[in-house]
């Protein structure tokens, strides 16, 4: 059997979680609700509507719909603003090196990312050559926990789940691929991420030696 890998954006392929923490906080402090990087920590993975939810839940706020509305859409210009400024450099370390590898073996490649920004992202940083299935937040309905963005990944890549591979650094997302009966990697904390089968800080910690076991399991 063939395994089939699929990645998330966010905080795995490339450094936008500190542009998503920015732009949250000051639209938080914008309406007087202090934000952590603890907080933050629970919108990783998250729509942008559920994480705007949470927020406002967290603050003890409720807002109109037009201001909801226009909230999420002035974090998402922001974070936008930043989003344009990036450069192949903003790719995490060894994520290239790691795509290099994959694509060698001719292992099919899928994104499983919540973000409605995510074509824009990787054409930004130039990786989208490399994906054989992208799905997206323009396309999934159900957000992470839900297994869906994964399962449809796998579907598109013709792969059964068992024989995929996630790679999250997402509480949500490491519990959506298990729910998805995937082998799940957490890049990041393993006190953060301990439900994941195995936890890497990040790409560089992951040899090939141990991708190529992946490969044949
Ligand atoms: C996830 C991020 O990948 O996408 C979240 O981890 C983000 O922080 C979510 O809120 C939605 O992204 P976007 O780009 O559609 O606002
Ligand atoms: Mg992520």
């Amino acid at each position: 059997t063939k395994t089939s890998i699929i990645f998330d954006l966010d905080g795995v392929i490339v450094d936008t979680a500190k542009f998503h923490f920015l732009a949250w906080k000051n639209l938080a402090n914008s309406i007087d609700i202090n934000f952590t990087e603890k907080e933050n920590e629970q919108l990783k993975g998250v729509s942008r509507i559920k994480s705007l939810e949470k927020i406002l839940q967290w603050g003890n706020k409720e807002l109109p719909q037009e201001k909801f509305d226009s909230l999420m859409q002035q974090k998402n210009t922001e974070y936008l603003s930043f989003v344009d400024q990036m450069t192949q450099d903003d790719i995490l370390p060894d994520v290239k090196s790691t795509l290099d590898f994959l694509k060698s073996k001719e292992i099919p490649i899928a994104l499983g990312s919540a973000s409605k920004n995510a074509k824009r992202i990787l054409k930004q940083v130039n990786l989208t050559h490399y994906f054989d299935a992208i799905v997206d937040g323009t396309v999934v309905t159900k957000a992470k926990p839900d297994p869906q963005v994964f399962l449809t990944a796998a579907k598109q890549l013709d792969c059964e789940p068992q024989n995929c591979v996630v790679f999250e650094d997402s509480v949500a997302g490491v519990q959506a691929a298990n729910t998805a009966e995937m082998l799940s990697i957490g890049i990041g904390k393993t006190s953060v991420l301990g439900e994941a089968n195995y936890v890497f800080s990040d790409f560089t910690e992951i040899s090939q030696n141990f991708l190529e076991k992946l490969l044949n399991q």
